[in-house]
């Protein structure tokens, strides 16, 4: 039975909070719920919503609070350490499940539930921000320009500041190096391993591998067995991500770990900042007989642009639009899942 409700939890952290305010503005009502029973409460008060309270390891309230929701839309990071309570309750609840991780072990936890979900009869879907709805859609579309396609390189330069929960999780998966996939296999890489000169079309910069989420997704959703993801570094950052490599294991210590998550400043950016920001994507796909397709898309700053395509899911989901089992966004609803955010545009460029 439907109830056409959603749960926001982790509601009162800073991408929490924008979703819950992009939704009060659309006219939606979420039930809002974190761990912290006064700061959820305070968000509650804040925009008149209802509210629940349950850590993750709180089975019976996880269990009270999904069986009255359709869908949850986690928004309590880092996911590799949040997402299997949750996971595991909306398969229980059979309750559909989204969130907002860029990590590539969480995609392929969930994508190893996948027959779990859909004995559930409910919808996987990790990654409804920016990472990765705009370029799994990116990714999607180049496939089907290539339909034959072999190999698939994307990049992303954000222009803006990067929000606690962000750099938390990027600080926890420092030591880590990066990954590429490699003849369908996720294969680890030194971190910066590749650097190529990208073509944004308004601007060219220099980029280095990442371990993205598309790593992980644009597999599931393109079928491509070699894929790389590239971002935009500062130069000034290069070496540091170089000497990651060899200075790695030493960021991951948990002391280490203790004092960089400890200095990483609360909340995001601002309203202004993100009015400002803007996001530039370039996806190139090719094949074995030489044939290449190259596309750029543009966008909201990145945070914006999170709360926007997550909402835009949650809205289809509560409309019974969905397919059950793990699923991309671009899987799911297509490649032109990302044109419906305002000001996104996309350009055919070979
Ligand atoms: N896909 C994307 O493009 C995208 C965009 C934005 C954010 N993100 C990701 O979303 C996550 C949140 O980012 P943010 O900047 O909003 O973070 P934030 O401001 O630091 O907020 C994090 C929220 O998660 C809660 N939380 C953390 N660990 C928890 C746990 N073990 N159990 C229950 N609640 C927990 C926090 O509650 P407490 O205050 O009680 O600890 C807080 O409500 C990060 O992992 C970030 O990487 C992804």
């Amino acid at each position: 039975m439907t109830t056409g409700k959603f749960l926001v939890y982790g509601a009162y952290g800073y991408t929490g909070e924008l979703i819950t305010r992009f939704a009060a503005e659309r006219g939606l009502q979420p039930i809002l719920a974190g761990r912290s029973e006064e700061k959820t409460r305070a968000i509650s008060e804040k925009f008149g919503f209802e509210y629940r309270s349950f850590a993750l390891d709180d089975v019976g309230g996880l269990d009270a609070a999904l069986s009255e929701i359709d869908v949850v839309l986690h928004c309590a990071g880092p996911f590799s350490i949040t997402s299997r309570p949750m996971v595991e309750a909306c398969i229980r609840n059979g309750t559909h499940y989204a969130d907002i991780t860029g990590e590539i072990a969480v995609f392929e936890a969930c994508a190893a539930m996948d027959a779990k979900a859909k004995d559930a009869g409910i919808m996987l879907m990790p990654g409804v921000g920016f990472d990765v709805v705009p370029s799994d859609c990116l990714a999607r579309h180049l496939k089907d320009r290539l339909p034959t396609a072999t190999h698939l390189s994307l990049a992303f330069y954000g222009m803006g500041r990067l929000s606690h929960g962000t750099q938390a999780t990027m600080t926890m998966n420092v030591g880590r190096g990066g990954a590429i996939r490699r003849d369908g296999k996720i294969t680890n890489v030194p971190a910066a391993w590749r650097i190529r000169s990208i073509d944004f079309g308004e601007v060219k910069k220099t980029g280095v591998t990442i371990p993205w989420g598309d790593v992980a997704t644009a597999f599931y959703s393109t079928g491509i067995p070699n894929i790389e993801v590239y971002t935009v570094v500062p130069p000034q950052n290069m070496r540091m991500l170089k000497m990651s490599r060899y200075l790695g294991w030493l960021l991951a210590t948990g002391f280490a770990q203790r004092y960089l998550q400890a200095n990483i400043p609360a909340g995001g950016p601002s309203d202004e900042e993100r009015a400002k920001g803007r996001t530039l994507m370039w996806g190139e796909a090719s094949d074995d007989q030489g044939n290449r397709v190259e596309s750029l898309q543009q966008g909201p700053e990145g945070y914006t642009l999170t709360a926007i395509a997550a909402l835009n899911i949650i809205e289809k989901v509560l409309a019974g639009n969905l397919k059950t089992g793990y699923q991309t966004p671009a899987k799911a609803y297509g490649a032109d899942l990302v044109m419906e955010i305002d000001a996104v545009i996309r350009r055919d460029v070979v």
